[in-house]
């Protein structure tokens, strides 16, 4: 079995006069002030020092991609008064189609040639609601929402109607505006 070095205070006693205090292990002298202690502190508290820049370091770097997750970058997007959406050909008689305007969506239903514009946005949840052509009013898949061409409520669990907006034909285009 290996023989410890470990000198315990009865074993040194044993080793009598010949074995110094610094054979054992201690400091000689035992002077005290800024000697191997104090550099032993000064390192300690530097690496203490590391330890926690590098501790901030990360918790930084984990933090802020999660923060940019969470918080929207402000809008860059321009609120505008009215905006060509597409071209009239792009919606045949009897159908419709949805464009972005501002932050809203824009639903434009082609009513045989007389175009009619309010919010895509079902008032009850935000679902999507569409044109039925041959039932002459606008649906919400979601919850059955029935709303008039013009965006008024006939039934359905919506609390408000769609909010309405001016279309127009210019040449070719397709402007749609704030009512
Ligand atoms: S979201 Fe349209 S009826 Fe519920």
């Amino acid at each position: 079995m290996a023989q410890s070095n470990f000198k315990s205070p009865a074993r040194m006693g044993s080793l009598g006069d010949g074995a110094s205090a610094a054979s054992a292990g201690a400091v000689a002298g035992g002077a005290k002030g800024p000697g191997p202690k104090g550099a032993d502190f000064e390192r300690r508290n530097f690496l203490g020092m590391v330890v926690a820049g590098a501790g901030a370091a990360v918790a930084v770097s984990t933090l802020y991609p999660i923060v940019r997750y969470i918080v929207p970058p402000p809008s860059t997007v321009k609120e505008v008064s009215e905006l060509v959406v597409g071209k009239a050909a792009d919606i045949p008689p009897k159908g419709f189609k949805i464009f972005q305007f501002n932050k809203d969506k824009v639903l434009v239903v082609n009513d045989n040639g007389k175009l009619t514009a309010c919010s895509a946005v079902c008032t009850h949840l935000g679902c999507l609601v569409r044109w039925e052509s041959a039932q002459n009013l606008i649906f919400c898949p979601c919850h059955g929402a029935k709303y008039q061409q013009t965006g008024e409520i006939i039934s359905g669990p919506q609390p408000k109607p769609l909010s309405p907006y001016k279309v127009r034909v210019e040449g070719e285009d397709i402007i749609v505006s704030k009512a």
